[in-house]
């Protein structure tokens, strides 16, 4: 009788709409197809460094389609070839992916699915190059990683934080003020840019284009000339003006990335105050972005991209991570993808798009 397959799942890194999807999307498909064992590992790498997982069985990943969040948990701070741990109240980083190789064989795994984002999909690589069969999905609300044209979670960010400009909309009307709206995506503007146009921002400030803070209150005041008394500006956390430096939030010492940031939007207000005399609030919708039940688009990327890994696996395509290309979905080398993040290009047709309606891109 031949061995029963034994699939290990983990997910890892800021969590998003749509995990889910691709943990039930693989796990049935390699159960109904192949009579699977699925290992889920929980907390992301924490878990495959620290022994911690349990059997999903058909029943497990049934009904999981439409919650948001990770049935496994997460952890954006553990990271095999880097792991923080205290010694006599000392932080020190610690190479733990000799236990990870070892873990992997006690599991008898044979593959193991690293559904993440860039700094997952990373670690992912070297774990392929030390020679565990892994395969990758992306996902991220950032939308950056590359070789993909799109990642699950985006859409559902993209969603969230457009309802939230409607809304801020009518409250600016109202009070006749500036309203800025602070968006997620790191070094990336993907949210800020598409939030931004689906929500009618006047002004949209991203990470790759430095912003003219003079520029800024120009237009606000020409509005307001116009007879425009409101304004809406969507401003991505990684944005900064020209010649300036980015918010940082917070350190977070234990992470491979340390810096978290946001509260540009704050600053922006507070000088635009002072140049414009128009009252002015700034809004950071932060995990939000992150929360709640994934969109139909994210349901049905997860679906698509968690059949395909599965569909990997039993072509034993280790080494790679599964892309989405224009209709279709791809197979790409992990390796290609483990070389920093995919940011907004300048000459994106959707800022021409919004350039054409008047939309103000700070530059
Ligand atoms: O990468 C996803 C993301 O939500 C970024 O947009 C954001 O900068 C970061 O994670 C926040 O991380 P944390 O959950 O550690 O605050």
């Amino acid at each position: 009788m031949r061995k029963k397959k034994r699939v290990g799942i983990l997910t890892a890194g800021g969590d998003c709409p749509g995990l889910n999807g691709v943990i039930r999307a693989v796990a049935k498909k390699l159960i109904i197809e192949q009579n699977a064992e699925i290992i889920g590992i929980k907390d992301g790498y924490e878990g495959i460094i620290n022994n911690k997982y349990k059997t999903l069985s058909y029943r497990d990943v049934s009904g999981i389609l439409t919650l948001g969040g990770t049935i496994l948990g997460t952890s954006n701070i553990a990271n095999p070839y880097k792991y923080a741990v205290k010694e006599k109240g000392k932080l020190k980083f610690k190479d733990m992916s000799k236990k990870v190789i070892q873990n992997v064989k006690r599991l008898k795994l044979d593959c193991l699915v690293c559904i993440g984002g860039d700094g997952t999909l990373a670690i992912a690589s070297k774990l392929a190059k030390d020679g565990i069969p892994v395969i990758g999905v992306p996902k991220t609300i950032d939308n950056d990683i590359k070789g993909t044209d799109v990642t699950f979670g985006f859409n559902s960010a993209v969603t969230i934080a457009t309802e939230a400009i409607d809304r801020i909309h009518t409250t600016a009307e109202s009070h006749h003020r500036v309203m800025v709206v602070e968006v997620m995506g790191r070094t990336a503007g993907w949210i800020a840019l598409y939030a931004g146009i689906a929500g009618g921002g006047d002004i949209i400030l991203l990470p790759e284009m430095p912003y003219d803070i003079n520029g800024i209150a120009e237009v606000v005041k020409e509005r307001n000339r116009r007879g425009k008394k409101f304004s809406i500006i969507v401003i991505s956390e990684g944005a900064k003006p020209k010649g300036g430096k980015v918010v940082v939030q917070k350190m977070v010492k234990e992470s491979t990335i340390q810096a978290r940031l946001g509260g540009i939007s704050f600053m922006l207000v507070d000088q635009l105050e002072k140049i414009t005399g128009l009252g002015s609030r700034a809004v950071v919708l932060g995990h939000l972005q992150r929360g709640g039940s994934p969109t139909p688009f994210d349901r049905i990327l997860a679906t698509r991209l968690g059949t395909k890994a599965a569909d990997m696996i039993k072509r034993r395509k280790f080494g790679s991570m599964v892309a989405v290309k224009g209709d279709s979905l791809k197979e790409i080398s992990l390796q290609k993808v483990a070389t920093g993040a995919r940011t907004v290009p300048r000459n994106h047709s959707m800022i021409q798009a919004g350039r054409s309606v008047g939309t103000y891109f700070g530059d």
